[in-house]
């Protein structure tokens, strides 16, 4: 386990992979929530491009700007004191050129005081990468299912079920890991490929409904805390029922300012 009273570090989860000791990581968009889970222990928040879906109400992340996410960002480090803070680069904010893609990744971490930036893609990022990396930028790499191609991948589906597509990811990650990435995102990859790429690399894998045998796993916090109630993916486990308890809580304020109960006496400000 990473030193439950510093900050983690980046090189902590390579620390904790050789350890055999499992890394933790939930999306976060706000202080309050980030405050809480840091609390909790858990080692990295991601602030996920996936706000688009959960905070924002949209259908897919690819609305996302990269203003969205270096003011979700700065909030989600406020509220952090010991968690790696990592900040997805949003759709086409690393792909118009390598220039451009390290002056977005470096506003994440100025502007945004992210400690690290996660970006999509495989081999084709790699030159990317490494200009992040030669900046200062750590990078988390994500393959497997990525969000924002969406719209070529035809919808979201599992990736890797084929040899073909298996041995692509494989080459994907192995090119992520030279060109310098710190840890890599596996999503929605079937089990036996995770584990594969897991013990191949040195690098950690975070997880999200890619099985057991990754290095750390991953959850959208809306999800795992049963907030978002839109879609629940397979690999979904909810470990929660703040929607539930939400709607409850909103209906006893309701009531009780409709019944005049609320506010009584002690909640009144007396002259
Ligand atoms: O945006 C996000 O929340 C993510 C996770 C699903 C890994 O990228």
């Amino acid at each position: 386990m990473a030193n439950p009273h510093t900050r983690v570090r980046v090189t902590d989860l390579a620390a904790m992979k050789r350890a055999g000791h499992k890394i933790t990581m939930l999306t976060a968009y706000d202080a309050t929530m980030a405050r809480i889970m840091d609390g909790a222990g858990v080692d990295v928040l991601l602030v996920g491009d996936s706000l688009g879906m959960v905070v924002m109400g949209e259908d897919t992340t690819v609305g996302v700007t990269l203003d969205m996410m270096v003011h979700h960002s700065r909030a989600v480090a406020r509220g952090t004191a010991r968690a790696l803070v990592v900040a997805d680069l949003p759709f086409l904010t690393y792909h118009t050129g390598t220039s451009e893609a390290v002056r977005n990744a470096g506003r994440l971490m100025q502007e945004g005081r992210a400690g690290a930036v996660k970006l999509e893609g495989g081999a084709s990022s790699a030159p990317i990468v490494r200009a992040m990396a030669d900046a200062g930028i750590p990078v988390m790499g994500h393959v497997g299912l990525m969000p924002q191609h969406v719209h070529v991948l035809g919808g979201y589906r599992a990736v890797g079920k084929t040899p073909g597509e298996a041995e692509a990811l494989l080459a994907d990650a192995r090119a992520l890991q030279d060109a310098g990435v710190f840890a890599i995102v596996l999503e929605c990859v079937p089990a036996d490929l995770a584990r594969r790429v897991t013990a191949e690399l040195a690098v950690p894998t975070i997880g999200i409904g890619a099985g057991p045998h990754c290095d750390g796993q991953v959850l959208v916090s809306y999800d795992a805390f049963g907030l978002y109630q839109d879609f629940q993916p397979k690999f979904v486990k909810r470990f929660g029922r703040l929607g539930a308890a939400m709607s409850e809580a909103a209906r006893a304020y309701v009531d009780e300012v409709r019944g005049g109960s609320f506010p009584g006496p002690e909640h009144s400000i007396q002259s």
